[in-house]
């Protein structure tokens, strides 16, 4: 079978801007381990946060140019596409003229994520204003929102709205621990999900290689289609502006426990005594 090939929509290897690379020798190392593991593109996602103006716009743009001219010289066989991993904040909807705020400035898809700590009140009017404007919001690695573990009918209710999910491939492999990991399983399980992506942010443990993992790992419980919508074949369409079909989630998703238990027995009773 040949090598599975990848893009990224998530990562931090434009040094300088956060918590990712931090300077140029770092970014290089990244991009490099990326191409050597077949990931053919990656989209470039510095967190933008509601500091965000026009100093920092130049800054990102520049900055992103140079990276690229930099990966060009040094023959490192990765395709290259700019955009932003945007703090939740009502002044979203002020930065549409900036050009990474949608992906490759397509004005089709964007990457938002939330506080780590708090609900906020208003994500629902975000996304349906968002959708006003023929924009698809995706929203980065949900599981990692503990807040959100009891509340998983308030994805649905995001879900249902257009909002597009991501999760973290370091989540999958359970980098930030078991609770995270089965959230992450099940939401993947229960047709959820349209993107893995890595959120690297370095060379090490928040790494490219966690993609190739998180790969590996899925093969138990998806299939090969799956696989490949997941971690290629949709996120080039978000790349390319194309539409992306949101699968049906799984009916009993949302159903307790003990529902799912006697559905499981009746299953069970069926193929024993049939
Ligand atoms: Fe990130």
């Amino acid at each position: 079978m040949s090598k599975p090939e990848f893009i990224d929509l998530h990562s931090h290897f434009v040094f300088g801007l956060d918590d990712g690379a931090r300077d140029l020798d770092e970014t290089l190392a990244m991009v490099d381990q990326a191409a050597s593991l077949n990931i053919k593109q990656l989209l470039a996602t510095p967190h933008a946060t509601d500091l965000t103006d026009d100093v920092f716009s130049d800054q990102l743009l520049r900055r992103f140019r140079f990276v690229k001219s930099e990966i060009e010289k040094a023959g490192i066989p990765v395709k290259l596409s700019l955009a932003a991993e945007l703090f939740f904040s009502k002044r979203i909807l002020e930065w549409f003229h900036y050009p990474w705020t949608t992906f490759d400035n397509n004005l089709r898809y964007l990457l938002f994520e939330l506080p780590l700590y708090d609900l906020p009140d208003d994500v629902g009017d975000l996304i349906f204003q968002c959708r006003l404007k023929g924009i698809t919001p995706i929203l980065a690695h949900p599981e990692r929102y503990v807040y959100l573990h009891d509340k998983l009918s308030k994805l649905y209710t995001w879900f249902q709205q257009g909002c597009l999910i991501q999760i973290n491939a370091g989540s999958v492999t359970g980098q930030f621990g078991a609770s995270i990991q089965n959230v992450a399983l099940n939401l993947i399980k229960g047709r959820f999900v349209h993107f893995i992506a890595s959120d690297a942010h370095e060379t090490e443990r928040r790494s490219y290689k966690t993609l190739i993992e998180a790969r590996s790992e899925l093969r138990r419980i998806v299939d090969e289609e799956t696989l490949d919508a997941l971690f290629y074949a949709n996120p080039k369409k978000a790349l390319n502006g194309e539409t992306i079909k949101s699968g049906e989630v799984k009916d009993d998703f949302f159903a307790p426990r003990s529902e799912q238990l006697k559905r499981w027995v009746k299953f069970i009773k069926r193929r024993l005594f049939s």
